[in-house]
Formats: C-alpha cells, structure tokens, sequence
C-alpha cells in the first residue's frame, strides 16, 4: 500500500455509468460510452487510474441495461489470457490484466436513467454513513497530478464536502452547474449557493462545476427529498445546492486539462490530445494530422 493510501480518509468512489448517452446514438444504443476508447484504454480505465493515484481503493460503479461490458473490463478474461500466454504477448497479456489489479469493484443497478442524483442514491446501500467520492466518466482530466487527489486533500483539510470547479466562457455558463464562491487564502474557494444551467444574466459566477466530488453521506438525505428538476431529472447539483447553503461547500479549481467525452467533439479531441502524448502513435499521427490541416489549408 502506498503512503498516500494510508492516509486517505477517502477510499471509495462512486461513478454513475447509467446514462442513456443519447447524443453518441446509434453507437451507444448496445455499447456503453464509457467503453469508448481513448487510444487504446476505455475511458472508465482512465478513470480508474486517476482514482487509484487518488488513493481511492474501492469502486461504486452504478450501471444499467447495456452497461455490462464495463464489469467485464475490470474482470479476468482466462480464455484471452491463455492465448496471449500461449503466443507469448507478455506485454499485451499484461495490460489485458492490469484492469483487474485497479480496484475493488462493486456494482449497483439504477433501474431508470432518472438523472445524475437518482444515480448517486442508488449507490447509498453501499455506501452507508462514509465520506465518497463521485468521478463522472465523462470528465477526463488530463494532468501531472490525479485531480481526485485535490479534492481528497481539501475533505481532509475542512471535513467538507468538496466540487471541482473550472472558468467557463459567458455563453457556457448555461451549460454547467454554477457555483456561488469567494476564494479562500489556500487558492480553493468557498461556496454558498449553486444553480444548475443557469441563464447567462442570472449566474452567480462563472466558475462551473467539473465531474469530480467528495460528498458527506448527509448528501443522500438531501438526495431522498429533492424533486425533478430541470429536464423532469433528480440533479445532484439540486441536492448539493442545499448542502452548500446548510453548511458551505469548497471549489478546488481545475489542474490539468479537462475533456468533456459526452459529446462527439470533446469525445474526438480528447482522443487526439492523448493520442499526440502517446510514443506509440503520437509522432505519426501529428504527421497525419498536419497533411490534413495543410491539405484543408491549401
Ligand atoms: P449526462 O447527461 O451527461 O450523460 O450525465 P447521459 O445521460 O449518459 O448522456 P446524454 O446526455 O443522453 O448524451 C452525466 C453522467 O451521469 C450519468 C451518466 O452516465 C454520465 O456519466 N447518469 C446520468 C446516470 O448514471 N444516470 C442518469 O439517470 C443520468
């Protein structure tokens, strides 16, 4: 165990995998988007390593119908291995199994894709009254350190609850979840109230909320008495909204660079951005990519 493992006071993550990703369809109609490859790790692997750097050693991950390849992933495969083993892959044999070795992995069923909260309280029963972690599989956060890691640390430093939060553009901010926040002397802010996808001349702010979480069990009872909000779905952002205002909240500002893979465009770019950090297929696929730009050009 490392020492960052010994530490941590939070060691469990929940990752709502539910959603319908209807704006993937037809891809996503058998296949779950958190399977989409990033070069060549599905992007729920990605995931689970910025946990495990986290300290985060056990895994929640809420699924629905068409969402059974991702356990799959994080199991043993004995037949592929026997081959590979045979053919002496080693390499790939290895990386067939590092999936296994991530985490601890438990899962739940969200019966309907009733929105982001209803997903997180399908997790409760697991839970129970701990502190956790909730890493939306959609969000990749590209860094030097594993983002989670901020949070944690922020948790363990106030005992509160604790978003990621990132500057948006005026015309997005009707896109995220917006916080209302002063910054702290430690560079993280404090937050007081939050609104999800506000209209650009009623935000509080411009600092929007990313996919990363360290939530107080007490977010479930707020969970239990939040009605549907916008788009007739439970928001978590709802739920935290009354967490800030009941006892305050802190933002741990983005490091890294973040990818929003649950659209088409950041899907592709995300691929790109660690495609070009990979030696494997980086220097060819910059060639590739400045032939086309210059070809667009010419
Ligand atoms: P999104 O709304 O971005 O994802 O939810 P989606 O619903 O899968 O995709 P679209 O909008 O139809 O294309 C953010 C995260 O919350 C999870 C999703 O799986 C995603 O990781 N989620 C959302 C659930 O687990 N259950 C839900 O009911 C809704």
């Amino acid at each position: 165990m490392t020492e960052t493992a010994k530490m941590c006071t939070v060691r469990l993550a929940v990752i709502p995998a539910a959603g319908l990703g209807t704006r993937f369809l037809p891809a996503t109609k058998s296949i779950p988007k958190e399977m989409f490859p990033i070069v060549k790790r599905p992007a729920i692997q990605v995931i689970a390593e910025e946990a495990q750097g986290s300290g985060i050693t056990d895994f929640v991950m809420v699924t629905g119908r068409t969402k059974g390849a991702i356990l799959d992933h994080f199991d043993r495969a004995p037949e592929l291995e026997a081959v590979l083993e045979r053919d002496g892959k080693v390499d790939v044999l290895s990386a067939v199994i590092e999936p296994t070795h991530l985490m601890n992995m438990t899962s739940t069923r969200q019966h309907q894709a009733l929105g982001l909260g209803h997903a997180v309280l399908a997790a409760r029963p697991i839970v129970g009254d701990r502190p956790f972690a909730v890493m939306l599989p959609d969000d990749l956060v590209q860094g030097e350190q594993p983002y989670l890691r901020a949070l944690i640390d922020a948790h363990e430093a106030t005992g509160k609850g604790v978003v990621g939060i990132m500057e948006v553009r005026p015309d997005e901010v009707s896109s995220y979840g917006i916080v209302q926040a002063t910054e702290r002397a430690d560079g993280n802010y404090d937050i007081s109230d939050m609104v999800e996808k506000p209209d650009p001349a009623d935000a509080p702010s411009r600092l929007a909320i990313v996919g990363r979480y360290v939530l107080p069990s007490r977010v479930f009872e707020l969970l239990e008495q939040t009605t549907p909000g916008k788009g007739g779905e439970i928001q978590l952002t709802d739920a935290l909204c009354a967490l800030a205002k009941e006892e305050g909240m802190i933002g741990v500002p983005l490091s890294g660079v973040r990818h929003d893979t649950g659209n088409v465009e950041g899907y592709i770019t995300a691929n790109v951005a660690y495609a070009l950090n990979d030696p494997s297929v980086g220097p060819g696929l910059k060639q590739r990519l400045q032939q086309m730009l210059g070809d667009e050009d010419s």
